[in-house]
């Protein structure tokens, strides 16, 4: 596997070529990286669910290179949606629409509706526009583990399993995209990421974050979804520590010393932005510690705190009882 950097013109050709030839690369996004094929092709979208491990129930956020491509791929689009998208594309929301049949069946898992988002990362935006189409990309892990956002997360988890990354940096959010869908004038949440559930609702008042049954949520997000290998557990308080062979993910500077034997702090001072922007990154350095458990400190559920949380619960759902936590 070769890792080149985006922003040199001869790699996004390189990229391209792949894409054109059938075949699948990594490319940064501003959320995290992306695993992307020519959406447009199924033979090509099929080995993203090869090389992830993917089941194929879970549909694929289309990613297009300017907002007037739109139409060309999603049917009606609510007043709603288009004054979210024209307020944060390109950027890290997700809006899911009834989908045109040119998109393939296995891009969207069978649904007639698609996730599309105009990402903002200037790498993704150029290989998009160059390809002419749109791009096809899950998040580039594994299935059911933490999201990258360096190029070397990914070159680390899919290996030998692709021939390209291309390099953009770390991912400026480092939480995935927010996605929601808009019924009846009604904006819901799909799943909580980047874009807070205070900045949708400056521009389209109250959204709902849950259906009243509970199924709100995109069919591929499972209980389990976002899981470090290590079993998780979310505590309050440094005294909820019971294993001290742990690696603790602490939100703000911890009180005292933990007494465990590694840390990371997501943000000494508590700022959010700065904590997501860190969030993968650092539970995956945790998770490569030989350590029983990873211990994580209750995140405030505000902003971007939210979509943090989600992630935290998920993991720690993948509860191991073995681990003495
Ligand atoms: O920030 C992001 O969204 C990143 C970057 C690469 O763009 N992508 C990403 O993709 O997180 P993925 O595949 O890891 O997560 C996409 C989620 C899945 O849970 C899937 O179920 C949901 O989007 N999804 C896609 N199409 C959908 C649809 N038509 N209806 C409901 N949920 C959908
Ligand atoms: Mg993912």
């Amino acid at each position: 596997m070769e890792i080149l950097n985006g922003n040199e013109p001869a790699s996004i050709e390189k990229a391209l070529a792949i894409l054109k030839g059938g075949d699948i690369v990594a490319f940064p996004t501003e959320t995290v990286y992306g695993l992307g094929a020519d959406a447009l092709n199924p033979y090509a979208v099929a080995k993203i669910f090869e090389v992830k491990k993917r089941p194929k129930f879970d549909p694929l956020i289309v990613h297009i290179g300017d907002r007037e491509w739109l139409s060309d791929f999603a049917g009606h689009v609510p007043a709603e949606v288009i004054r979210l998208t024209e307020r944060f594309w390109p950027g890290p929301l997700t809006v899911i629409l009834p989908k045109r049949s040119i998109i393939p069946d296995i891009v969207t898992a069978g649904l007639t509706t698609v996730g599309i988002r105009m990402p903002s990362h200037p790498v993704a935006l150029n290989l998009i526009k160059a390809l002419q189409k749109p791009i096809a990309a899950p998040s580039a892990n594994p299935f059911g583990y933490m999201s990258p956002t360096k190029a070397g997360h990914v070159a680390k988890m899919l290996k030998d399993r692709l021939s390209l990354v291309l390099d953009g940096g770390d991912s400026v959010f480092g939480i995935e995209s927010t996605i929601i869908s808009c019924r009846d004038g009604r904006v819901h949440i799909h799943r909580h990421g980047a874009i807070t559930v205070e900045e949708l609702e400056e521009v389209v008042g109250k959204v709902s974050e849950k259906r009243e049954d509970g199924t709100c949520e995109s069919p591929g997000e499972l209980p389990f979804h976002y899981a470090p290998s290590k079993p998780l557990k979310i505590i309050t308080s440094m005294d909820e520590i019971r294993n001290r062979s742990a690696s603790l993910l602490a939100f703000r500077e911890p009180p005292g010393e933990p007494g465990v034997k590694h840390v990371r702090v997501l943000s000494p001072d508590g700022n959010l932005r700065v904590a997501a922007a860190n969030f993968f990154s650092y539970l995956i350095e945790l998770d490569s510690h030989d350590v029983d458990v990873i211990y994580a400190e209750k995140i405030p559920e505000q902003g971007i705190g939210k979509a943090m949380m989600e992630r935290l619960r998920k993991a720690s759902k993948k509860y191991h009882p073995e681990a003495g936590i």
